[in-house]
């Protein structure tokens, strides 16, 4: 009956053998994929990183914007923020990817860079009223195919958890200005919280960055707990701090991890594939997560 399942898979998603899709394990994702088709969209739930996931790293060989990179407009910042949020990327990104350094020695990085950007930002006192207009002037972008993945969660009425150390005030009208925001989307983010003249005075909660995810997931355990009639899970990262996600699920059944490797494809290929069960190489599109729904539910 195995061989038989394999098959099927083979044949029914086609998307699986495109050459930029790397897999560790191939039986195992086949047998994970079919186990999942046969419990149905009942069983599943949606979770999903924001930033170089949902949204597109690049278009027409240009970089797109992080939802913290969105800000960097005239209209919210000035010339001198905008100049130190720029150098801070490019003292800490290269952290971020560094394929050479272990994610506990990222930790401090990470915390620094962020907590260094969102100081700058209050200092700016972001206006709540121009967010939406910066984000129409950005050319943030959402991966091509977004649309039938959104739309199709929604028909099948299985819950998307955004789980982002991004900003959740920028995703949110990102997904908004795409027509995509719909009821069964839960974010786990960074908010912002504004004053009563609609500026920017803090931050809302425990900072999330990129490797403390499954913190976040674990002071979220209401969220999750609501979700424990779903089992199994899809999950979409381009980080390897994504894969703690869903971390605060006690009790899952069949887990599929896809990632977007990006950037640093041949120093991070390895880690990648041992990490995550299938990886997509410089994909921009959603086709290999929509072609597995498409099978799944
Ligand atoms: P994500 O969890 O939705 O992917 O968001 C985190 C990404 O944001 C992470 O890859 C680094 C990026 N980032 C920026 O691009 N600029 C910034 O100033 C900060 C703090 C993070
Ligand atoms: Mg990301």
């Amino acid at each position: 009956a195995l061989a038989i399942w394999h098959q099927l898979t083979r044949s029914e998603i086609p998307e699986l053998s495109k050459a930029s899709v790397l897999m560790r394990d191939r039986s195992r994702v086949e047998t994970t994929i079919q186990a999942m088709h046969r419990a149905g969209p009942d069983a599943l739930q949606v979770i999903s990183d924001f930033d170089m996931t949902l949204s597109r790293f690049a278009h027409n060989g240009k970089r797109c914007p992080t939802t913290h990179n969105i800000l960097d407009n005239g209209l919210l910042i000035n010339d001198a923020c905008k100049r130190r949020i720029r150098e801070l990327l490019n003292i800490y990104y290269p952290v971020e990817i560094d394929a050479a350094r272990t994610v506990e020695e990222k930790l401090p990085h990470m915390v620094e860079w962020w907590t260094s950007v969102h100081e700058l930002l209050i200092q700016q006192k972001i206006r709540k009223d121009l967010l939406a207009l910066a984000v129409e002037q950005s050319s943030a972008m959402l991966r091509e195919g977004y649309k039938v993945f959104f739309d199709h969660l929604r028909e099948q009425q299985v819950p998307l958890l955004i789980f982002s150390a991004g900003l959740g005030d920028i995703l949110e009208e990102v997904i908004r200005q795409n027509h995509v925001f719909h009821p069964n989307i839960h974010v786990i983010s960074n908010y912002m919280d504004f004053d009563q003249k609609g500026e920017l005075q803090a931050f809302k909660g425990q900072l999330i960055h990129t490797f403390n995810k499954r913190d976040g997931a674990l002071l979220h355990e209401a969220h999750f707990s609501k979700l424990k009639e779903r089992p199994n899970v899809l999950l979409l990262g381009d980080s390897l701090g994504d894969l703690t996600m869903a971390d605060g699920l006690a009790h899952t059944q069949h887990t599929l991890t896809i990632g977007y490797l990006n950037d640093q494809v041949e120093e991070r290929k390895e880690s990648y594939v041992n990490s995550y069960d299938i990886v997509l190489v410089k994909d921009e599109t959603m086709d290999v997560p929509n072609a597995v729904l498409n099978y799944v539910t």
